[in-house]
């Protein structure tokens, strides 16, 4: 049989490991906006603005002509930031055939409408099954060999069981869950929580204090993801508290930097300049809060992450309005 052909849409840090590897085991292709990117990946097996020195796999191939990439997939992975999933797929939705499954790697909320990524994508290219890879897989250690895991999630356990061998590696373990929803929502509001365990580390916090902020961060993620129809117990694999702790312990996470930067004293527009990439979590936390207020769910962390982000609060004014203590709290 032919083998299956994955096409990677999106070449930032993410997008460009997962492309990589899908290529140790089939034919496959990454589309990269930025046309260097792409001759970068063909000649010289690098993505050095996302992935520095790092060696890609020399079997990935790369394009910018998206016409052709879709073309050519019989599995479409996404991996774009969340507030350009639709506008990327307007521009190939004649170009995918019937059937086939659309894997999404973001992890943030459309703003607007609310949306998840693979809400989107079903809007967009309606009729395909569409599920999502997540886990906690920061790219760089992926790139660099190092052992991970991650979960592919479809609602149909017989689509996860097809992708699953695509993905998987002797040091990459790929698991199957059904519940999309918790798994997706997992991934989206720990980076909220991130950028909060950022800005206690620049601030100087204890220990006990990081474990406060992980702990009571997953209780209000498992309360909001459960108000909206999720499994509470995937709060506890991989998506959920896995992708929590990697996420805010790594230096390397884009949002723990934010974090960092706004507790360092930097602007918003500074600090997210000085990134020079998308942190998921700064579009994502005003969102958030939307869905907190509809489903009558209490989220104090993210209402000081969202209103540091929104330049309201300071991170030291943030930490401190942890004291607000009401007779209602429970653990
Ligand atoms: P960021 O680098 O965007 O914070 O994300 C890390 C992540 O999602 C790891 O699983």
């Amino acid at each position: 049989a032919r083998p299956v052909r994955v096409v990677v849409l999106g070449a930032g840090s993410w997008g460009t490991t997962v492309a990589g590897l899908a290529a140790r085991n089939t034919p496959t292709l990454l589309w990269a906006r930025d046309p260097n990117t792409a001759d970068e990946v063909n000649s010289e097996h690098r993505n050095s603005r996302y992935l520095g020195d790092r060696a890609l796999s020399p079997d990935l191939r790369a394009t910018s002509d998206i016409a052709e990439a879709a073309n050519e997939a019989d599995v479409l992975v996404v991996g774009v930031p969340s507030h350009a999933v639709r506008s990327t797929l307007s521009e190939i939705s004649n170009g995918v055939r019937a059937w086939v499954p659309v894997l999404s790697l973001a992890k943030g909320l459309e703003p607007g409408t609310r949306q998840r990524p693979t809400e989107v994508i079903a809007e967009c290219l309606p009729g395909h099954p569409v599920g999502l890879l997540a886990g906690p897989n920061i790219a760089r250690e992926i790139v660099d060999g190092l052992a991970a895991a991650s979960v592919v999630a479809t609602q149909d356990d017989r689509v996860a069981t097809a992708l699953q061998p695509l993905f998987a590696s002797p040091v990459f373990r790929v698991y199957r869950n059904t519940d999309v929803l918790g798994c997706e929502l997992g991934g989206i509001l720990k980076n909220i929580v991130a950028i909060a365990a950022g800005m206690a580390d620049g601030l100087g916090v204890g220990d006990n204090t990081r474990a406060m902020v992980l702990a009571r961060g997953l209780a209000e993620m498992t309360r909001l993801g459960e108000a909206m129809g999720a499994n509470p117990r995937t709060f506890a694999g991989l998506t959920g508290v896995g992708d929590l702790i990697a996420t805010c312990i790594s230096p390397a996470s884009r949002n723990r930097r934010v974090g960092e930067a706004l507790a360092r004293g930097l602007t918003i527009e500074q600090t997210l300049a000085e990134l020079g990439q998308v942190a998921e979590g700064v579009k994502t936390a005003p969102t958030v809060m939307e869905l907190a207020r509809d489903y009558d769910v209490e989220m104090p962390i993210a209402a000081e992450v969202e209103a540091v982000v929104a330049g309201r609060r300071t991170p030291a004014e943030a930490y401190r309005g942890l004291r607000r203590v009401t007779p209602g709290d429970e653990d």
